[in-house]
């Protein structure tokens, strides 16, 4: 029979050993359920068990919402940038340089340039101690608790060499894929879109709840070593040996013998790394020996055994035909510049974004104008310039909009802001289409009708906001064009379904400025029903976790306008869900208000779990370690002693379930 640790230990190491198959070999052995159950089993046993709690556990992946600001690290080794160059004439000249001052043979390992943010990972025993920012290069951001959420950075290493002590550097990186979600996600709660992978990547980093980071998806690309004791003396050898122990090491390099195979290496990845899953900006060359590394040494800024070969960002000239104004479902006016078409980078582009009414200032445009046109890191291309010696007749000059390009009215510019609005939300075409488009979202109402048919049914006079889909009758629909029987039938059972949607959706769904899926969820909670939280007042309001006073105002505006008093009602009449569930109301007292309460040890008379939705659910906050701010433990059997000793010195209470039951009567 194996001891509890032991158990624990095994469950460990078998999922550090699926993790390694999943993202560095790409080989699972094991179905996702299977490893799901295997996590499952962990995280039961280490909740029963706390005493056995490693910081490097499989499960931390999950992350933690405790808050806490980043300490700062001074580097061992500081963490330097590259000579850049975008010219092969000037890699060249770095050969020649490398070649006279070693005056002996030596090789070049080609690598990826990978454009996220800098990482070094500190090991020691092959267990991670510390991840750390670059900072300014010297000291640098404690990271640790976001990166131990990252997938594909290996908690403990494994395999053989591995050193008492080595630090590893790399990127932090988000994928195209998982960057163009988040931005889709971000346009929809009306926060700001990152302009890259890499901001995303490095803003997702500093983030203080390790729980949002491990949703974010973020990958580790890693491409250098430094330690006293490292197993070899060749970069290419250690970092193929450094993929053996779990780290993400990118298969993508060469060892280069000549300077013709550099630009091979040069010249492959400069078209094939549009096919990668995440963004490079060039290639990194380094001359392989560490011992000829260091005859070579540094310059004051870089290290004279590296160089960064840079991709030029692809740039066109093309003609600006006209600039057109986009309105969002809150008001927002977006200008976007029409193009005569251009190749850029493989797609043909017609539109670019102009930001707003600054950034058409700087850049001093008139219709006609040739305008280069830019594609970097990020995805929408952007007008970097006009090429000014082509003017000859001069059109006319770009000014930004004063009215509305749907409705007519008067755009507004609030004083410290680059955004104009479209004041007229109620009578704004596209404003209202968005508002529908918004209420009918799958993480809101989820009623399938896509945008085409929402602005289709508002042509035809059939809908004029949210609340009119509930009127809609089999004959207004099959009288449209492009409408069948099943169709018609289809949309109209979605929308009879959508009335048992829970509050917290619909919340979200009416579509109250910044109030966010998270944020609805919150205000759910603490306002069981509308009629509470539209009498709630600013104070209560933002007494509620994470509810500051942009969104208590926001709250209290749209209470405050009869349109959207009348919409609520409309909704209400018509049966959707403005309430919490009986169920969960029926269960919900504040008689823990304010308490924090740990749970420790096992129950006979209700699982873990069950005391922690009781606790919640009777207004209490569940910590998981005992500090000055716990009022109670909640202690089973077998409680750790390590606990108890805290709870001792700090005096905090530890009742048994009996005492705690007895505290809900
Ligand atoms: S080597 C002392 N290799 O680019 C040299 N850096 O502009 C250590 N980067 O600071 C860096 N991919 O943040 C190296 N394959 C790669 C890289 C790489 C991206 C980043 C890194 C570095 C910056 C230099």
């Amino acid at each position: 029979m194996l001891t509890i640790q032991q158990q624990i230990e095994t469950l460990r190491q078998t999922l550090h050993e699926h993790n390694y198959n999943y993202y560095i070999l790409s080989q699972p052995t094991i179905s996702d359920l299977e490893f799901d159950k295997l996590m499952q089993q962990l995280i039961d046993l280490e909740a029963q068990y706390p005493e056995f709690h490693d910081p490097n556990s499989p499960s931390v992946r999950v992350g933690s919402d405790i808050n806490k600001s980043f300490s700062q690290v001074t580097h061992r080794y500081p963490m330097l940038s590259l000579q850049n160059t975008y010219s092969e004439s000037e890699i060249s000249d770095f050969y020649n340089r490398v070649q006279k001052a070693l005056n002996e043979d030596f090789e070049i390992v080609c690598e990826l340039k990978f454009d996220g943010t800098s990482i070094s990972l500190i090991y020691e025993n092959g267990q991670l101690a510390q991840a750390v920012t670059r900072g300014d290069g010297k000291q640098g951001d404690d990271v640790t608790a976001n990166v131990r959420t990252i997938r594909n950075v290996p908690l403990v290493l494994r395999g053989e060499n591995i050193p008492d002590y080595v630090e590893v550097r790399g990127e932090i990186m988000m994928s195209w894929n998982t960057f163009e979600k988040l931005n889709e996600e971000r346009a929809q709660q009306e926060e700001p879109l990152f302009a890259n992978p890499r901001n995303a990547a490095s803003g997702t980093l500093k983030l203080q709840d390790s729980r949002v980071v491990a949703s974010r998806k973020l990958e580790s690309y890693m491409y250098y070593l430094l330690g006293e004791s490292l197993p070899t003396n060749s970069h290419f050898d250690n970092m193929l040996l450094a993929r053996t122990w779990g780290l993400n090491v990118s298969t993508s390099m060469n060892r280069c013998r000549t300077i013709e195979e550099v630009f091979e290496f040069l010249r492959y990845w400069h078209v094939e790394r549009k096919n990668l899953p995440v963004a490079t900006d060039g290639v990194v060359l380094k001359v392989d020996s560490l011992s000829q590394q260091r005859n070579l040494g540094f310059t004051s800024k870089f290290p004279r055994w590296a160089i960064a070969y840079k991709f030029e960002a692809e740039k066109a000239i093309t003609r600006l035909d006209s600039v057109s104004y986009q309105v969002g479902r809150t008001g927002a006016v977006t200008p976007v510049a029409n193009l005569e078409p251009v190749l850029l980078s493989g797609t043909t582009v017609k539109r670019a974004s102009l930001y707003n009414e600054d950034a058409i200032n700087a850049l001093d445009l008139y219709i006609g104008d040739m305008v280069f046109v830019e594609k970097g890191g990020e995805i929408i291309p952007k007008i970097t310039g006009v090429d000014k010696e082509a003017r000859f007749l001069l059109g006319e000059k770009v000014v930004f909009a004063r009215r509305c390009p749907d409705c007519g009215a008067l755009l507004v510019r609030d004083e410290g802001e680059a955004v104009h609005y479209c004041p007229n939300s109620d009578g704004c075409p596209p404003q209202i289409k968005g508002r529908i488009e918004h209420f009918v979202t799958r993480k809101a109402m989820n009623i399938t009708i896509g945008p085409e048919n929402i602005a289709q049914l508002y042509d035809n006079n059939l809908i004029h906001d949210a609340a009119d889909l509930y009127t809609l009758q089999f004959h207004d629909l099959i009288n449209l064009e492009r409408w069948a029987r099943t169709s018609a039938l289809n949309l109209l059972e979605s929308i009879e379904k959508s009335k048992s949607v829970s509050y917290e959706k619909v919340l979200f769904a009416l579509g109250i400025r910044f109030v966010g899926e998270t944020v609805a969820q919150k205000l759910a909670q603490a306002f069981p029903n509308i009629d509470a939280l539209a009498q709630a007042t600013f104070e209560q309001l933002i007494e509620v976790e994470e509810i500051g006073g942009r969104i208590a105002q926001s709250v209290i505006d749209a209470f405050l306008n009869p349109k959207f008093i009348d919409f609520v009602e409309r909704l209400r009449v018509h049966g959707v869900q403005l309430s919490l569930s009986e169920d969960i109301l029926a269960s919900k007292t504040d008689k823990l208000n304010g308490l924090t309460i740990v749970i420790s040890g096992t129950f006979e008379l209700h699982s873990r779990d069950e005391y922690k939705t009781m606790i919640l659910q009777n207004g209490g906050k569940n910590s998981g370690s005992v500090s000055k701010n716990t009022d109670y433990i909640l202690a089973g059997d077998n409680m750790g002693p390590a606990k108890l000793e805290k709870a001792e010195k700090l005096g905090v209470k530890v009742i048994d379930e009996r005492a705690f039951l007895e505290m809900l009567r």
